[in-house]
């Protein structure tokens, strides 16, 4: 039986791929996609969902809500150098179905799943944790009896790509992040140690989208260009991060991941540390932490075969 996936993400290049490949793995059901601010503003990111459902032709089946506009306590902070100012590059999507906006409350919807699924929903969080941090608050034993929250998030032993420290998500939101992490919840973290490892290139994208010309791959060719000019500029390679899909991947087959308990903290106070993830291996969870899976090998052929067959088949 598939397993119910409720997705959080601030669709961003990088998510709207690993909403593709969540919604075309048999593995996965899909119940329900929650937005939230950080690669772009909030509503720019419901309208990215929205598009990729509609080119995936799933916009009557899967509900979007969108959620929080802002980080819990700080002033939202963009990657448009990354993700374009729209998102999905400097592509901008014109919605085809969507008339109205769902008026649902997305923490709401979070907690609704954990009750409807309870011991078996997986919770993918693609963006900064400002919609989980919200949840738990409301509802810690429901969000404790999920089977797992999956996020992507955190850098231990390489730098952060926003700031010599910090990785994005968890630099946007740290106080999310850090109420994330000692909250004592299934976690498990998909940090940069792990997503850096795996990198799309241009030509072999550009290869398989010619080999399967349809709406779906002219859509991913449009809006990975602005993402991997970036990283063509910044990283020195023609191509683009999996940060995102790896997650989901997670979901799909943890098997192919190596993972690792930790304790693990996010740096809220520090003057030039905010949003650092800092973990201890010994592992001793105590009042003040509570052990995480910190991912951080997979098995890069494996990965990359059920990337690709997802999306161009
Ligand atoms: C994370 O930040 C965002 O830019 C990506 O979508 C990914 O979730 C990588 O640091
Ligand atoms: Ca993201």
């Amino acid at each position: 039986m598939p397993i119910p996936v409720l997705i959080d993400t601030d669709t961003g290049v990088d998510d709207a791929l690993a909403l593709i490949l969540a919604l075309r793995s048999p593995e996965l059901s899909v119940k329900a996609i929650t937005t939230v601010a950080g690669n772009a503003g909030v509503q720019r990111c419901t309208r990215n969902v929205q598009k990729v459902l509609e080119v995936l032709h799933e916009h009557n089946t899967v509900p979007v809500v969108q959620g929080a506009s802002k980080p819990l306590k700080r002033t939202l902070v963009t990657a448009p150098e990354v993700h374009g100012f729209e998102g999905l590059g400097n592509f901008i999507p014109v919605l085809l179905h969507y008339h109205t906006r769902v008026r649902a409350n997305a923490v709401e919807v979070i907690l609704g799943h954990c009750r409807k699924y309870p011991k078996r929903l997986n919770i993918i969080a693609l963006g900064p944790l400002t919609n989980i941090a919200a949840a738990f608050k409301r509802g810690p034993s429901l969000m404790r009896n999920v089977r797992r929250i999956i996020s992507m998030g955190g850098a231990f032993r390489v730098p952060g790509n926003t700031g010599p420290v910090a990785e994005f998500n968890y630099y946007v939101d740290p106080e999310a992040a850090e109420a994330v992490v000692r909250g004592r919840l299934p976690l498990t973290m998909v940090p940069l140690d792990l997503t850096e490892q795996i990198v799309l290139m241009r030509k072999d994208l550009e290869y398989r989208a010619r080999r399967r010309p349809s709406a779906l791959s002219r859509f991913i060719l449009k809006f990975t260009r602005h993402y991997m000019r970036y990283h063509l500029k910044a990283e020195g390679f023609d191509g683009g991060f999996l940060h995102d899909p790896l997650a989901v991947a997670m979901a799909i087959d943890p098997r192919m991941f190596r993972s690792r308990p930790a304790t693990v903290h996010v740096e809220t106070r520090g003057r030039w540390t905010r949003g650092m993830s800092i973990a201890d291996f010994r592992v001793r969870p105590s009042s003040r932490g509570s052990a995480v899976e910190v991912v951080f090998g997979v098995e890069k052929e494996r990965f990359l075969r059920l990337f690709h067959e997802r999306l161009w088949t």
